[in-house]
């Protein structure tokens, strides 16, 4: 998709950071008429962007903006590909749905959509997920890996991986964990999940939508009462908090590497930055598994994404692929 003339003139302003730049410069750089810079300068005002005009020396930002929109991104994403090209939503019913008709649209991998807020946000399980209306950071990146349908599910934990490596930039690492299969805890909480979803024909993947929710601004205490003592937000853990678009950028950047390796050489090439965040391997864990409980010692993931417990007294090691997993006080032999 074509960027439009405002996200355009919006991503040269960015990169001014404050500057003026001139109507002329501008036209002459976009090859189109200064009159059209002034109906694109007009279209920004009109969607809140504060561009002042200062008298023969052009147009400047007053302010930053949230960094989400297209252009903005544009000028700060420093991805090869991904994140490219982008679609921002004031109000969406799930940016995996928006994605999901763009894909069918013909959206290339990459393309990524980003929401303010959601009518009808999805997590797992069938389960709704909760936002703060423009605090929180949520998106959807769609891919194309040239892989059969049944090699995709495990890019969650690259996902998971890129995560966890972009939030430390701003939390304390030894505060955040990877809960298997692909939650991300900050002090025990949840800050972020991940649902990937896929269309495939036959073995064939068509797409692979991967939708990401972050809490990062705002406080636990604003989250619906069910949840707000199981999450939390990066805002909780540091003051000021980033803005939503750096850690959009900080997870774009990492997750690019995770993919390319992952699409190079499958879950192999990443089980090591997993394990990183695996605070629960060597410890006494109990998976709540849709075939009853199972108790033992987390070994860690296994080769195509199974969590390896050892249930001890010289049994094989289990290979759970679906199920709940916590601490437990329970000894293990
Ligand atoms: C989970 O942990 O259950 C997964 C939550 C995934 C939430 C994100 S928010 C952006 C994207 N759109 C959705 O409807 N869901 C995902």
């Amino acid at each position: 998709m074509v960027p439009t003339l405002a996200d355009e003139i919006l991503r040269r302003l960015v990169e001014a950071g404050g500057t003026p730049v001139s109507g002329q410069h501008l036209a002459a750089r976009m090859g189109v008429t200064r009159a059209a810079v002034w109906k694109g300068v007009e279209s920004l005002r009109g969607h809140g962007y504060p561009v002042e005009s200062l008298p023969a020396r052009g147009y400047r930002l007053t302010q930053q903006g949230s960094g989400l929109r297209p252009g903005e991104l544009a000028a700060t994403l420093r991805t090869r590909r991904l994140g490219r090209p982008a679609r921002h939503c004031s109000s969406v019913d799930s940016t995996n749905r928006e994605a999901e008709r763009w894909a069918g649209a013909g959206a290339p991998e990459g393309a990524l959509v980003l929401a303010e807020r959601q009518t009808a946000g999805r997590g797992r399980l069938g389960r709704t997920w909760a936002d703060l209306p423009g605090r929180s950071l949520l998106f959807s990146l769609l891919l194309r890996p040239p892989l059969p349908a049944a090699q995709t599910p495990p890019l969650t934990f690259a996902a998971a991986v890129a995560l966890a490596e972009a939030l430390a930039r701003w939390v304390p690492p030894q505060a955040l964990e990877l809960k298997w299969p692909n939650d991300v805890l900050l002090g025990g909480r949840k800050v972020a999940g991940i649902l990937l979803e896929m269309r495939a024909e036959g073995q064939r993947t068509e797409h692979v939508i991967l939708g990401v929710g972050v809490n990062v601004e705002g406080d636990p205490a604003e989250y619906p009462t069910a949840i707000r003592d199981l999450c939390t937000t990066v805002a909780a853990w540091t003051c000021p908090p980033p803005r939503r678009s750096e850690v959009l950028c900080a997870f774009l950047e990492a997750f690019e590497s995770a993919y390319e390796d992952f699409l190079q050489t499958g879950l192999e090439a990443l089980l090591p930055r997993w394990h990183r965040w695996f605070r629960l391997q060597g410890q006494a864990v109990r998976v709540q598994t849709p075939g009853g409980t199972v108790e033992g010692r987390a070994v860690g993931l296994g080769p195509t994404g199974s969590l390896l417990v050892d249930t001890g007294k010289g049994a094989p090691v289990r290979e759970i692929f679906a199920g709940d997993v916590e601490r437990s006080t329970t000894r293990v032999p």
